[in-house]
């Protein structure tokens, strides 16, 4: 065969194929609602031995304030917390340190990233939650996706109105900015589509693409429990090809004790064990995955959904993904901003830095 006419075959055969692929995967096949069985973990814990409570925040009954739950390893400088014990009831926890001697502020294991500090605090402190909610951050003061000018989480953490942000739904992410998010339909295909299945086949390096692949498997296993994927009702387990869970990123976040009770202790237990549980159903070994996929499961657990015990997929979605500037205003008080052009976007407040990171000297040169 002569060449030219066999990479017109080929060619031919790529348009095809990739044509037929875009179709299919953008295709709904399904009904318009779409309701999922995501309201109740129902994971089973491999191990019968469960970790010691060791993660209790002391002083917390007696508190008016907001816990402010923090993650952090031994690295950040915590010095920045203290201003803010004015307004939250501090309860900090070290991710890569395990002090067997204490009792307090302790996590089981360093696993998860922040996920273990944040479901040790609440299963460890479940019967004294403060009335007035808790908003959980990592531990450092400057970090890329802080959503503010200058990426200062102690100024988002004085500014922030916690009534407000309560106030509509017990639950709110605290970026308010669409970039690095999955709330843009042009941006993150489904995480169940054929599109990201090749691309983190193709790039597996990119630690996105491949927790986003993992992650319809991995909220399978934790609502469902290793049950069938058919149950009554119709609601389904696993996502579609086609679906898309839309939400902020990055496991900032705050809650209301109310949505926080929504869940048993037993959840939030069966729903570290995951992390902790080595084995099929348990969360994927590498961690950096793990801590991604769960950084997409607080807004399941917490905004709420209803008068159905189902989830309506369209419905959580635009509640996770809120306009930014009914967001900034809301949370932070910055209000009638100019330049909001887009629903995901205010000029002037947020802008992605390049590779997702700071320059090294940040810190010292805006302390
Ligand atoms: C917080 O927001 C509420 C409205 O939900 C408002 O009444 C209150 O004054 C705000 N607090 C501050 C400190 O701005």
């Amino acid at each position: 065969m002569r060449r030219t006419t066999r990479s017109l075959i080929v060619n031919a055969i790529l348009f095809w194929a990739v044509l037929f692929l875009i179709i299919y995967t953008n295709h709904d096949w399904g009904s318009t609602t779409k309701t999922f069985a995501w309201s109740r973990i129902h994971y089973k814990a491999s191990s019968t031995a469960l970790p010691e409570p060791r993660g209790s925040c002391p002083g917390l009954e007696d508190s008016a304030k907001p816990a402010l739950v923090v993650a952090r390893v031994g690295a950040e400088d915590r010095s920045w917390l203290d201003a803010l014990a004015a307004s939250y009831h501090l309860c900090v926890y070290r991710t890569d340190l395990q002090d067997m001697t204490s009792w307090q502020l302790q996590v089981p294991a360093n696993r998860g990233h922040e996920a273990m500090a944040y479901l040790t605090f609440l299963i460890d402190n479940y019967d004294r939650l403060p009335a007035a909610g808790a908003v959980f951050v990592h531990g450092s003061r400057w970090a890329w996706h802080n959503d503010a000018p200058d990426y200062d989480n102690a100024a988002l953490l004085t500014a922030l109105n916690v009534s407000a942000a309560l106030a509509p739904f017990g639950y709110h992410n605290l970026r308010c900015d669409w970039s690095a998010s999955t709330c843009s339909p042009s941006e993150t295909p489904a995480q169940g589509s054929l599109e990201t299945l090749a691309r983190s086949v193709l790039e597996p390096w990119n630690l996105r693409l491949v927790s986003d692949r993992a992650l319809p498997r991995a909220i399978a296993d934790l609502f469902g429990g290793g049950g069938s994927d058919v149950n009554p009702g119709s609601a389904r387990l696993l996502l579609g090809r086609s679906d898309a869970i839309r939400s902020q990123c990055c496991a900032q976040f705050v809650v209301s004790r109310e949505r926080m009770w929504h869940h048993a202790r037993d959840e939030y237990i069966a729903l570290r064990q995951w992390l902790l549980d080595e084995g099929e159903s348990a969360a994927p070994p590498d961690d950096r995955i793990a801590g991604r996929i769960l950084s997409y499961i607080w807004h399941i657990l917490f905004l709420p959904q209803g008068e159905s015990s189902h989830i309506d997929l369209k419905q959580l979605n635009s509640l996770a993904c809120p306009p930014a500037d009914e967001c900034y205003c809301r949370l932070y008080g910055r209000c009638d901003l100019d330049g909001c052009s887009s629903p995901g976007h205010c000029r002037g407040q947020y802008v992605l830095p390049p590779d997702f990171r700071l320059p090294d000297d940040w810190a010292v040169r805006h302390s």
